[in-house]
C-alpha cells in the first residue's frame, strides 16, 4: 500500500487518500522545521540523483534541501555535464544512475523522456517538471489550499493562462481531490485533451467539476484561488513575442480580480513575468500565496520523498 517505490511522474499518479497522507506528513514536516525540532531521517544512508535539462531555483534548492534534512545524500546533475540523449542514451544514463542511487528526480524536456527512464531504472523516477507535467508543483499548491481551507472538497480553483505543464497537473490533483478546477486560456493555448479526458474522468468520481474555457472574466466568477503561469514556458522563448499578444486579456491584474469574489487567493508557480501574466500589485498582495507555495515545495517533497523512499 502507499506510494513506496513507486514512480511520480503524473499528478494522477497518486489517489486522495495518498495525497492527503503527503498533506498531513509535510504538515509535520513544516511544523518541526518552524519549531526547530529535529525529525525522522527517512532517507539515511539514500542516495538520491537529480538531473536537470532546464534551469531551476526551487525545485533544485528544495528538492536539495529535501534530501539533506531527511537525512540522505542529493547528487546534483545538470545537462551540460550529462548530455542526456546526446553524449548518452536516456535508457543508458537511467540504467547507471539506477547501479548508484535509491531514486532519479528529472526535469527534462520532453516527458517522454522521463516515461524511458522510469522504464529502465528499478528507482522511482519523479518527475521534477516535464512539457506535461509540473506534479511536485501541483502537490505543493494544493498542500498550500489544504492548509487554509481544511477540506478541499468543492472548492473552486482557476487557472487563467497557459493550458501547459502547470495547468495540467493542476486539473488532474484537482480532480482527485475534488476541487473545481476552471481552466481559461486563448484559444490554441488549452490544456491536452487527453489530460482533460483524464481530468474528467477522474472528476465523475469526485464529483469535481472541471470546465475549459476562453473566458478568462467568467472563469474568475467564482474562484476561491486564482492561478497562473508565465505565457512563454522554457523552452518557448521563441515564441514570447507572438504570445504577449495572444495572451494579453488574460492577465491576472487589478481590473481581472475585480470580477472574482472578495477574499480570493492568488497563486503562482514561480517564476513570475511581472507585467505580463501578473502585475507587481497583485503578485506583492497580501492575498499573493507565491511565497507559502515555494517555501511548501520544501515540505512537500519531503513527504514524498519520505513516501516513496522510507515508506513512512
Ligand atoms: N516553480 C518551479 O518549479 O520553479 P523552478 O523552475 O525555479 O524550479
Ligand atoms: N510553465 C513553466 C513552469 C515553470 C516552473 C515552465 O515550464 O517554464
Amino acid at each position: 500500500m502507499g506510494i513506496k517505490g513507486r514512480d511520480f511522474l503524473s499528478a494522477a499518479d497518486i489517489n486522495a487518500e495518498e495525497a492527503l497522507a503527503l498533506f498531513e506528513l509535510a504538515k509535520r514536516y513544516k511544523e518541526q522545521r518552524h519549531a526547530k525540532i529535529e525529525h525522522d531521517e527517512p532517507l539515511k544512508g539514500k542516495k538520491v540523483a537529480m538531473l536537470f535539462q532546464k534551469p531551476s531555483l526551487r525545485t533544485r534548492v528544495t528538492f536539495e534541501l529535501a534530501v539533506h534534512e531527511l537525512g540522505g545524500y542529493p547528487v546534483i546533475l545538470t545537462q551540460s555535464e550529462v548530455g542526456l540523449g546526446q553524449r548518452e542514451a536516456v535508457k543508458d544514463v537511467a540504467r547507471n544512475l539506477d547501479r548508484w542511487v535509491d531514486a532519479i528526480v528529472a526535469r527534462v524536456f520532453e516527458h517522454e523522456t522521463l516515461v524511458e527512464m522510469a522504464e529502465w531504472a528499478k528507482a522511482p523516477v519523479i518527475n521534477a517538471l516535464s512539457d506535461l507535467e509540473h506534479p511536485c508543483q501541483a502537490v505543493a499548491d494544493l498542500f498550500t489550499l489544504w492548509e487554509i481551507w481544511g477540506d478541499v472538497r468543492n472548492r473552486n480553483l482557476t487557472f487563467v493562462g497557459d493550458g501547459f505543464n502547470v495547468a495540467h497537473s493542476l486539473l488532474l490533483l484537482c480532480a482527485t481531490l475534488g476541487v473545481n478546477c476552471t481552466v481559461a486560456t486563448p484559444k490554441g493555448y488549452e490544456p491536452k485533451e487527453a489530460i482533460v479526458l483524464k481530468a474528467k474522468e477522474i472528476a465523475s468520481k469526485s464529483n469535481a467539476q472541471i470546465v475549459i474555457t476562453n473566458d478568462p472574466i467568467e472563469a474568475v466568477r467564482n474562484a476561491e484561488a486564482l492561478y497562473t503561469d508565465v505565457w512563454a514556458s522554457m523552452g518557448q522563448e521563441a515564441e514570447a513575442e507572438k504570445r504577449k499578444r495572444d495572451f494579453a486579456r488574460f492577465q491576472v491584474n487589478t481590473q481581472l480580480l475585480k470580477h472574482a469574489p472578495s477574499g480570493v487567493f492568488v497563486m503562482h508557480c514561480l517564476p513570475a513575468h511581472r507585467g505580463e501574466e501578473i502585475t507587481d500589485e497583485v503578485l506583492d498582495a497580501t492575498f499573493s500565496l507565491a511565497w507559502e507555495q515555494a517555501e511548501n515545495r520544501l515540505h512537500a517533497q519531503k513527504a514524498l520523498l519520505a513516501k516513496i523512499l522510507g515508506g513512512d
